[in-house]
């Protein structure tokens, strides 16, 4: 009897991945969906008799498991990198000329290209054919196990097909979007109206919000569809370009989007871009750009990446598109530097799938420039993630209601003069002491482009500042328990989950710290070079004027605001301070100038470089390349599959950096 159910569940199981496949993938169903629904009800029924008999890959598996307590990290094989973003034809023009200089080639480099889609980079790692893990890109280089929310996306495959022609190596690592239907989008934000919950803000937050359910039958609620785009560091047998990778993924169950092209010139590369741009809104899904890639897979191989984005691939994004709305209101905003920025509240407009509400006037002389008056109709555009702008005014729209907008002659939340330095655009609070630049300074200081402290975002240290619990960048250090659980909202996980992020970030690189401090015109790059230049903070504070403008890169307004921002005892004070708080500034005795030096041993194999171009690139700067391991290495670079070296030098304790590390490093130290 048993062995009758096995034959049973296992043809059942059979057809229903072959009628799914023939729906998700082929687009070309044979049976009703009726008839497909009844072959899962009997699946369900029986695996319910016979639960033992319910395998990991079975479809009806997609229902959704457990609920999560936590995502688990998972750590990339090869790193999820970006693409770097173009938006005209001379752009495209350049990226093309760069591959053919890198190559140094006159040979023809055949060019495919995909519709850019509006969804979120997933990793899929299949075992002997089988759904294993999967996984958001995060940072990258690790991102959060999302296996169960992913099992419930009927358009991923669980158990990839084996026919006599196809095989698949015993891992096989993909990698794709997973996206949110428009019409899926639109009925989600219906009911979540209808239950009073917020509304997602665009498709691709809702996909995104989705994946991150910690209960996957959450997600198995959600209309989210997949298309594969690329493979992880795999190497699929006989498949030299990418229009052959994509026949062979479609071949083993993976659904692929339907307006990839081959072109053999850049005329038709532009052609493509143009049609997409005109069935663009008549699509079911989202795209925002066209991804061209050069075709060869051995040319990708070759070209390899920078630190951030492949230079093989590049986005080619649509314009910006625009909508018209009035203007209710504008109101001066103070900024960490005392930067004075007026913003448009707008009457809400959806453009491009998201409903924007506010837009930066930038500054005094813009809104003069542009003319703009209260009420006045205008023309809103947004360009990617960017804070949506005004790029006019209408003025045949006006009805005589509108109203001048006026600048305000002091700072709107301390009350000081406000001054505009010669020859400068923006309107400042010179107030040190003003409680608006304090706040900013202190959300900086824990946010995302500082310390960025988990769980400290703009909200939560709003609340620290205004119940006096932080006045300064040191009071973060010395939070405890006692004083966080008093804070509303604040429940006693929360705020050892707080304590736990400050405690993480009591260590920190010099150039994080830096940039932290929020000195202006010191981003994450100025932040780098000071911190390859001087070997520990003191140095930097003791450095004097013209000493900081020697340094490459660092020009007369930076190095004067950094000497500036250093000689003032309060800023002194609020550096030795976060020191006596128990910060700690991580020690850095390599010679970051260059690779001189440095010894090199690599291991395993890298993703998106062979390892003759890393010895050169290592080599080129003057570092040297080692073959077995020793003391005398100093940076063991760790690919896929390494062997027992990678073992032997963490026996050693020697430095390990992974693939996206070493980029970085010889891109930095390239500069
Ligand atoms: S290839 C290493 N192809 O765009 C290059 N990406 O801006 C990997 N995306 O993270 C990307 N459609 O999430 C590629 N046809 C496509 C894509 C695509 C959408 C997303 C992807 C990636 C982001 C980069």
């Amino acid at each position: 009897m048993e062995r009758e159910v096995v034959k049973r569940l296992e043809y059942l199981r059979e057809q229903i991945r072959l009628h799914a496949y023939r729906y998700y993938v082929l687009d070309d169903p044979v049976i009703a969906d009726g008839e497909y629904d009844s072959l899962f009800r009997e699946l369900l029924s029986l695996e319910e008799a016979y639960p033992d008999l319910v395998t990991a890959d079975s479809p009806s598996q997609r229902v959704g498991g457990q609920a999560l307590e936590a995502f688990a990290p998972v750590e990339h094989l090869s790193p999820m990198l970006g693409l770097d973003n173009i938006f005209s034809r001379s752009e495209f023009v350049e990226f093309v000329e760069k591959v053919y200089r890198y190559l140094k080639s006159d040979e023809p480099i055949h060019l495919i290209v995909e519709p850019k889609l509006d969804g979120l980079a997933v990793e899929l790692v299949y075992r002997h054919g089988i759904f294993v893990l999967g996984s958001t890109r995060g940072d990258g280089v690790t991102g959060e196990d999302i296996t169960a929310q992913l099992k419930t996306v009927p358009a991923i495959p669980l158990r990839l097909f084996t026919t006599a022609d196809t095989i698949y190596p015993e891992e096989l690592i993909v990698r794709g979007e997973v996206f949110l239907t428009k019409q899926g989008f639109a009925a989600l934000n219906r009911q979540r109206e209808k239950m009073g919950e917020p509304l997602f803000a665009n498709p691709r937050n809702a996909a995104a919000g989705s994946l991150r359910q910690l209960d996957p039958k959450i997600t198995a609620q959600r209309p989210l569809s997949f298309y594969v785009y690329g493979i992880g560091h795999t190497v699929l047998p006989a498949v030299p370009d990418q229009e052959t990778l994509f026949i062979r993924l479609r071949e083993l169950g993976f659904p692929v989007n339907g307006l990839i092209r081959v072109c053999t010139d850049t005329e038709e590369v532009e052609r493509h871009y143009q049609y997409l741009l005109t069935v663009r809104n008549d699509l079911d899904y989202e795209i925002d750009g066209m991804v061209v890639k050069v075709g060869r897979l051995d040319l990708q191989q070759r070209l390899g990446a920078t630190a951030r984005a492949p230079r093989w691939a590049v986005a080619w994004k649509f314009p910006a598109t625009q909508v018209t709305t009035v203007v209710d209101a504008v109101d001066f905003q103070v900024g960490r530097t005392g930067a004075i920025t007026p913003v448009a509240h707008l009457r809400p407009v959806e453009l491009n799938g998201v409903i924007v509400q506010r837009a930066t006037l930038h500054n005094r002389d813009e809104i003069a420039r542009k003319g703009l008056l209260i009420h006045d109709t205008v023309l809103v555009q947004r360009a990617g993630d960017v804070i949506p702008e005004i790029v006019k005014v209408i003025p045949e729209m006006r009805t005589g209601q509108e109203r001048p907008i006026r600048f305000p002659q002091n700072c709107p939340e301390c009350g000081q003069p406000l001054v505009q330095p010669e020859g400068e655009a923006v309107v400042r609070c010179v107030n040190r002491y003003c409680p608006a630049q304090q706040l900013q300074k202190l959300i900086h200081f824990v946010g995302k482009n500082g310390l960025d402290v988990e769980g400290l975002g703009k909200k939560n240290v709003e609340q620290l500042v205004q119940s006096g619990r932080v006045q300064t960048f040191a009071d973060f250090f010395t939070l405890d328990k006692k004083a966080l659980s008093g804070l509303n909202g604040w429940g006693e996980k929360s705020a050892e989950n707080v304590l736990t992020a400050i405690e993480k970030k009591k260590n920190v690189e010099l150039a994080q710290l830096i940039r932290a401090l929020g000195i202006r015109y010191v981003g994450e790059v100025t932040a780098g070079i000071l911190a390859s230049h001087f070997s520990d903070i003191d140095h930097l504070m003791a450095a004097g004027k013209e000493q900081l403008l020697q340094i490459e890169g660092i020009g007369e307004q930076t190095g004067t605001s950094v000497y500036e921002y250093f000689e003032d005892p309060d800023n002194r004070a609020t550096v030795r301070q976060l020191f006596s708080a128990g910060l700690t500034v991580q020690s850095v005795q390599r010679d970051h100038a260059s690779l001189n030096g440095r010894v090199f041993l690599f291991t395993g194999t890298l993703s998106t470089l062979s390892r003759e171009e890393a010895k050169q690139m290592v080599k080129a700067q003057g570092g040297q390349v080692a073959t077995s391991i020793s003391r005398r290495v100093t940076d063991v670079v760790v690919g896929n599959k390494a062997g027992s070296k990678q073992k032997k030098a963490a026996e050693l304790g020697l430095a390990l950096v992974n693939e996206a590390e070493f980029l970085q490093l010889v891109h930095r130290e390239a500069k």
